[in-house]
């Protein structure tokens, strides 16, 4: 497949070390890079951390340090969590780098130009734990507080600059319902629907810059104020790309990758992308994104895990699963035990009993036994597999298809645990085929017949297609075990993907290793 493909995550917050639910938007918008990159596509990733507002300025005076020492701190955790994470990411954005800061004062400035932009005054509740405007209304609701984080809201009266973010609300109504791919799954797009539809006033995109501690990007018109936050880190989406160009090299980045394909986000942030984000553009006459993906929560005891509440999977507690298990299966478990966009709770009884099933006795029993018998019966080499028509070998054949022609479907709509679940199929399907032809019998009662060799190259053609599939999830491990197999693959930048049943010639022989997923006491 050509064509390109833009995918970015949230910038994170840098007021505190990232947890699981960073890891699962940032593992979540790895995989379809991977996936896609395999295919051939012209593929960009974007991650970065949002390192300006009130909440950085605040906890960085907890501990009486600059928020830049704070952020320079906090990003280092983050930077090094990706890496263990296996993180392909193709950019790093931060919020304070002088490429950004730069580009998100030229981008106001076309916003004032435009007349988008008018000096008003703000009266209001704030949520600081979200960075967020409140309606008075809502604020009521929450008895004052924040609905995520429980804290209390803060009262915010000053001086400032509004975006007409009112006036887009009816063409952007138009474009969400034209379009049923912009926010997705469809449960939420229906929830900004029917919110937008009450009415949506300006937007106030300014604060004082020394409530800020002059931390933030100064209004182009007015550098006694900081432009807003959540103005700051939507636009990362663009400045990364070099957009608005300011004469430097970065500008044909824009024209090749906008708009974005995946907005990858949890549903805490989808009203500021599917809302500010897209007027911000139309304002801006640029391209809207192909689609906003809001996926669910992690849970502790129904509560949404988070840094302000404390109930989350630490960076540590990652730590230690990748240990015991690896980061490839922690990789794999994220997507595999919660359908995406779905809220889930996490278990460590659930993280055994998968790894169990469908890796140590699954996909790593149906390799090395392959392997083994190929060692055994056929010193180790392997020859073309029966043709795709072949009867005999139907219930494998018929799996594999399955997972080659839906798979391209599953990753665009994000679709993991059924890309998983076909992957699983097609490794059930196969250790079921050598309980049905027993190789290892005909090896003793029949040695030399043609049979035994066509049903082993059944087996490592299963194998073979499952571990190409598996490697946009499980990097390390599936690249390890086509290395055992015997498999190259990927040379000279041809695509991998899409798989072909019998379309791979092996050259060299299968070469036994240490189990790949060694199973784990009960
Ligand atoms: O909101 N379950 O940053 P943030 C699942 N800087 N995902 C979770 C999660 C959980 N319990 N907790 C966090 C911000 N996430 C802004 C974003 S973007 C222009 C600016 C994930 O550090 C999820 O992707 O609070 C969520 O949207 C994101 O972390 C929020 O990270
Ligand atoms: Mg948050």
């Amino acid at each position: 497949m050509s064509g390109k493909f833009y995918i970015t995550t949230p910038i994170y917050y840098v007021n505190d070390q990232p947890h699981i639910g960073h890891a699962y938007t940032t593992i979540a918008a790895d995989v379809p890079a991977r996936y896609w990159r395999l295919c051939g596509r012209d593929v960009r990733f974007l991650t970065g951390t949002d390192e300006h507002g009130i909440k950085i300025v605040k906890a960085a005076g907890r501990e009486g340090i600059t928020p830049a020492a704070l952020a320079d701190r906090v990003v280092v955790h983050f930077r090094d969590l990706w890496e263990r994470m296996e993180i392909g990411y193709d950019d790093f954005i931060r919020t304070s780098q002088e490429r950004h800061k730069n580009r998100v004062r030229e981008l106001v400035r076309r916003l004032i130009d435009r007349d988008q932009i008018y000096l008003g005054s703000y009266d209001g509740w704030y949520d600081e734990d979200q960075e967020e405007f409140v309606t008075e209304n809502s604020a009521r609701e929450s008895g004052y507080k924040s609905p995520i984080s429980g804290r209390e809201l803060v009262r915010h009266t000053e001086e400032s600059y509004f975006f007409r973010l009112s006036r887009w609300v009816g063409p952007l109504i138009d474009h969400i319902e034209s379009h049923p791919e912009f926010i997705l799954p469809a449960t939420r797009r229906n929830e900004v629907l029917s919110k937008l539809k009450l009415g949506v006033e300006d937007l106030s995109v300014s604060r004082q810059a020394d409530k800020l501690k002059n931390w933030g990007v100064p209004m182009p018109n007015d550098p006694g104020r900081s432009v807003y936050v959540w103005i700051d880190a939507l636009s990362n989406y663009v400045t990364a790309l070099g957009y608005p160009p300011l004469g430097d090299t970065e500008q044909d980045l824009f024209a090749r990758y906008w708009p974005a394909d995946i907005h990858l986000i949890g549903k805490d942030i989808l009203w500021f992308h599917a809302v500010y984000w897209p007027c911000l553009l139309l304002a801006l006459d640029l391209p809207l994104p192909v689609t906003v993906f809001a996926h669910g929560w992690w849970l502790n005891q129904g509560r949404k895990m988070s840094k302000t509440l404390g109930n989350f999977i630490s960076r540590e507690e990652i730590g230690k699963i990748c240990a015991e298990y690896s980061p490839d299966y922690f990789r794999y478990f994220l997507l595999r035990s919660v359908r995406f966009g779905d809220d889930g709770n996490f278990s460590p009884e659930q993280l055994r009993e998968i790894y169990n099933a469908e890796l140590a006795n699954g996909v790593g029993n149906l390799l090395s036994r392959t392997v083994k018998m190929v060692e055994k019966y056929l010193s180790g080499t392997i020859g073309p597999p029966p043709p795709e028509g072949s009867s005999r070998e139907a219930e494998v054949i018929v799996r594999a298809r399955e997972l080659i022609e839906k798979s391209p479907g599953w990753m665009a709509r994000l679709e993991f645990q059924a890309y998983i679940g076909a992957v699983v199929g097609l490794e059930t399907a196969a250790n079921r085929y050598i309980e049905i032809n027993k190789p290892y019998r005909l090896a003793r009662e029949d040695p030399a017949s043609p049979r035994l060799a066509e049903i082993l190259a059944t087996c490592a053609e299963a194998v073979r297609i499952i571990l190409i599939y598996l490697l946009p999830l499980m990097p390390e491990k599936a690249a390890r075990g086509l290395e055992t197999l015997g498999v190259d693959y990927g040379g000279a930048g041809e695509a991998i993907l899409p798989a072909r049943w019998g379309g791979y010639r092996w050259t060299r022989p299968v070469k036994k290793g240490a189990p790949l997923f060694p199973k784990q006491p009960v």
